[in-house]
């Protein structure tokens, strides 16, 4: 199927590894112009560099999300690099795990800050010109835990439901001028992310990171972890030409983890 979107531009944020590069990487493949951030320069520009070697047009920016000021300066740099930004990944590192007690208030402020407010930076300062052009894709990194709530992780199963609650107004307020805004919600794949988090279930308990590996795992209906290549074409999709009539959803990519009927 063509996606219909080649030589549009995105924005992928949070993407030099692990789920954000998978989504870049997707988009790149359907002749998308990129521009990807991350912290950390070097980690940035391999990435880059990878998705170079490709044939894809690339802008590498290095950027805390959590910063608006930061945000600012990449959406500025990528504008007068491609002229424009079609389509808009906002996506940002995760929450630490703990539980509710184990937080204090800086460390809900922070998750606050990595997850709600550098999604509302980014769609603050990308949308209007969307909305101008009359065509824009917007997809919010979410969780499956916005659907089923996961054990040890309070700070994302509280933080990123009001991500869907952005999502979906804002799928209702730029509707009608052809911006179409939806959420995916990942369940557990194998990225750096999740190695930590079972490295760290794992200094709790005494117990391998492998057996909480294997343990998430047989949570799906399929039985095992998503190896992070089999997320992005589901953001590329939801970002073209194609996905014309689908807007205000919450999508869980989760090898069947969530058993709700919705
Ligand atoms: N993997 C999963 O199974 C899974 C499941 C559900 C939800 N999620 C969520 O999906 C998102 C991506 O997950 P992942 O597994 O791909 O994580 P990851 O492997 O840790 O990668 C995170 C990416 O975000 C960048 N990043 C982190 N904090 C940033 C910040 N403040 N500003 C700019 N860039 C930042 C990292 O680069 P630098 O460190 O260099 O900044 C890296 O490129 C996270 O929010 C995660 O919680 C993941």
């Amino acid at each position: 199927m063509d996606l219909g979107i080649t030589d549009r531009v995105a924005l992928v944020a949070a993407s030099s590894r692990g789920l954000g590069f998978e989504a870049a990487r997707s988009l790149a493949a359907e002749g998308v112009r990129l521009v990807i951030c991350g912290r950390d320069e070097e980690r940035l520009q391999q990435a880059a560099g990878k998705l170079r070697q490709e044939g894809t047009r690339v802008l590498a920016v290095a950027c805390d999300l959590t910063e608006e000021a930061q945000v600012e300066k990449l959406v500025e740099q990528a504008r007068q690099h491609f002229g424009r930004i079609d389509i808009l990944v906002a996506n940002c590192g995760g929450p630490p795990p703990g539980q509710f007690l184990q937080h204090d208030s800086q460390a809900w402020r922070r998750a606050v800050d990595l997850n709600l407010m550098s999604t509302v930076f980014l769609c603050r300062l990308v949308v209007p010109q969307m909305q101008e052009r009359g065509w824009g894709r917007v997809v919010l990194m979410t969780s499956i835990t916005v659907k089923q709530p996961l054990e040890g992780l309070v700070l994302s199963n509280s933080v990123r439901a009001a991500v869907v609650g952005l999502g979906k107004t804002l799928a209702a307020e730029l509707g009608p001028s052809g911006v179409l805004v939806n959420c995916v919600c990942p369940g557990y794949f194998l990225t750096d992310r999740v190695s930590n988090l079972a490295e760290s279930a794992a200094a709790r308990t005494g117990e391998s990171p492998q057996a909480f590996i294997d343990s998430w795992a047989r949570q799906g209906v399929l039985g095992r972890i998503g190896d992070p290549a089999e997320f992005g074409p589901l953001v590329a999709f939801l970002c073209s030409e194609r996905a014309s009539y689908l807007t205000g959803a919450a999508l869980a990519i989760d090898g069947g983890l969530c058993r709700s009927l919705l």
